[in-house]
């Protein structure tokens, strides 16, 4: 255990970081858009239901090994498995995984960067127009906006867990929340709102196909930042007074909380905009939804508002999702910064340089994939089609081994660090742990039934992405 190990300075900061890293670009737009599609009201119950029994255990374990262990998913594995060199690698793997997610979700939070510096100055209509995102994803200004942001992550990175990552946190997560209730008191008040809300939550259990479900275990996985060593690392930051099965609960209670009020504003926002639209032929990508769909949204407002307003409107919501995603990009690169620290003796300073220079260099070329520089465009094909340089990224991270790192976890906790040593650091901030029904279930699902249903995620995953093939036959 190193001594000199910081930690967070409440269960509060910890709360709000963990929920700041769980808070991300596919809890405002992703989330809002698919419950809509998928049955509305059945979705948003069968979503909340794979969060607390099937996400929620994973979450729990994944801190309680970080607390254990003072350390991020490398040392995490080795301490706990007695050196084993096949945990080991599944412990690296928790770190590259984190590391290469942040190269990909660098360029989306660099384009927000862009989108708020274009909607203050007056470009919303370049946005809206039908060549304005083409034509933005190209320009070499992106590469100005990523010295930005990188120089923001370093600025609350290089500060550390308390002043740095809580500090950010205890701002950032307040104003998106404050920020997110006043852009759905204001949608609300839009002509056609709410025929929007009605497809939200009205319930249409005819939806409900086997895709369906497949597709909300998934989100709500990712949704929670599973899978990505981030609970592990931030686990190793709480202190031993603190509760981690209700703190758990809180940061879940929190995402999807914000994930049902992002689709009060999201879709009233798209029916205000065209009351004859049908949710089924909005785009299912959050990137095509965020990047081209609303700006066009944001623009029509000025008809009732003037284009200033509108301007407002937009650089307010781009504001909301830059700061969700700047928290999560924190909690991500916080992992292999952790790493480099623990496990390789480097300052935090150093480690920081180095790491975002390195995933600065990838997100270049994942920022010329999008036609800039052909090799990029066109680095690879599979499954029948041509696939860019950012698409590998986030299809083989983002998509793939996200779920194999949380068949890893639960088999690891089950069966190798063994139930009764989960059960023990679980009591440590909660006398009444053991023996709880909440323990039994605990124990029982990560040992069953979860790590079977992510590994079959993986798989389906695996033959849907990377084959073509879909097992469900839609
Ligand atoms: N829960 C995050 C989200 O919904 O966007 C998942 C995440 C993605 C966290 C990427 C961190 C990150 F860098």
């Amino acid at each position: 255990m190193t001594a000199s190990r910081e930690h967070f300075s409440s269960r509060l900061g910890f709360i709000l970081a963990a929920a700041g890293s769980a808070v991300g670009i596919g809890n405002l737009v992703g989330f809002p858009v698919n419950a809509a599609k998928n049955g509305g009201g059945a979705f948003l119950l069968m979503y909340a239901l794979f969060v607390f029994f099937i996400c929620l255990p994973v979450m729990i374990a994944e801190m309680a090994v970080g607390r254990k262990t003072q350390k991020e998913p490398v040392g995490a594995y080795k301490d706990l498995s007695g050196g084993s060199k096949f945990w080991g690698a599944a412990g690296f793997l928790g770190v590259l995984t984190p590391f290469m997610i942040a190269v990909f979700y660098m360029v989306l939070t660099v384009w927000l960067f862009g989108y708020i510096a274009l909607t203050v100055s007056g470009q919303l209509d370049f946005l809206a127009s039908s060549e304005g995102f083409g034509m933005f994803i190209n320009s070499p200004y992106l590469f100005v906006a990523m010295a930005v942001v990188a120089g923001i992550i370093n600025y609350i990175l290089v500060a550390g867990v308390k002043d740095g990552i809580e500090r950010a946190a205890k701002v950032l997560m307040p104003a998106l929340l404050v920020m997110l209730i006043i852009m759905v008191v204001f949608v609300l008040s839009l002509d056609n709102a709410f025929a929007g809300v009605k497809f939200f939550i009205i319930p249409d259990f005819s939806k409900i196909t086997p895709s369906v479900i497949n597709g909300a275990l998934s989100q709500a996985f990712f949704s929670l930042s599973l899978g990505m060593g981030i609970l592990i690392t931030y686990g190793s930051y709480i202190n031993r007074k603190t509760d981690i099965t209700n703190s758990a609960k809180l940061v879940a209670i929190t995402d999807t909380g914000v994930a049902f009020t992002a689709g009060l504003m999201i879709l009233p926002a798209v029916f205000s905009f065209n009351p004859e639209v049908n949710p089924q032929e909005l785009s299912d990508s959050s990137v095509s939804l965020i990047f081209t769909f609303l700006p066009k949204i944001f623009l029509a407002l000025q008809t009732s508002i003037g284009y200033l307003g509108a301007s407002v409107v937009a650089t307010f919501f781009f504001t909301l999702v830059f700061f969700a995603a700047i928290t999560s990009l924190v909690s991500i690169l916080e992992v292999p910064v952790s790493y480099l620290v623990t496990e390789k003796c480097h300052s935090r300073k150093k480690a920081l340089t180095v790491l975002l220079m390195t995933a600065g260099v990838l997100a270049v070329f994942a920022t010329l994939s999008f036609g800039m520089v052909a090799f990029f465009t066109e680095f690879t094909s599979y499954a029948g089609g041509n696939r860019s340089f950012f698409d590998v990224v986030y299809d083989i991270f983002y998509d793939t081994i996200l779920p194999l790192n949380g068949f890893l976890l639960c088999v690891f906790v089950s069966y190798r660090w063994k139930k009764q040593q989960l059960t023990k650091e679980l009591s440590v901030g909660n006398d009444n742990y053991a023996g709880s029904w909440v323990e039994k279930y605990v124990n029982f699902s990560l040992g069953t039934f979860v790590p079977v249903i992510v590994f079959f995620i993986f798989i389906n995953t695996v033959i849907t992405k990377f084959w073509g093939i879909n097992l469900f036959g839609v």
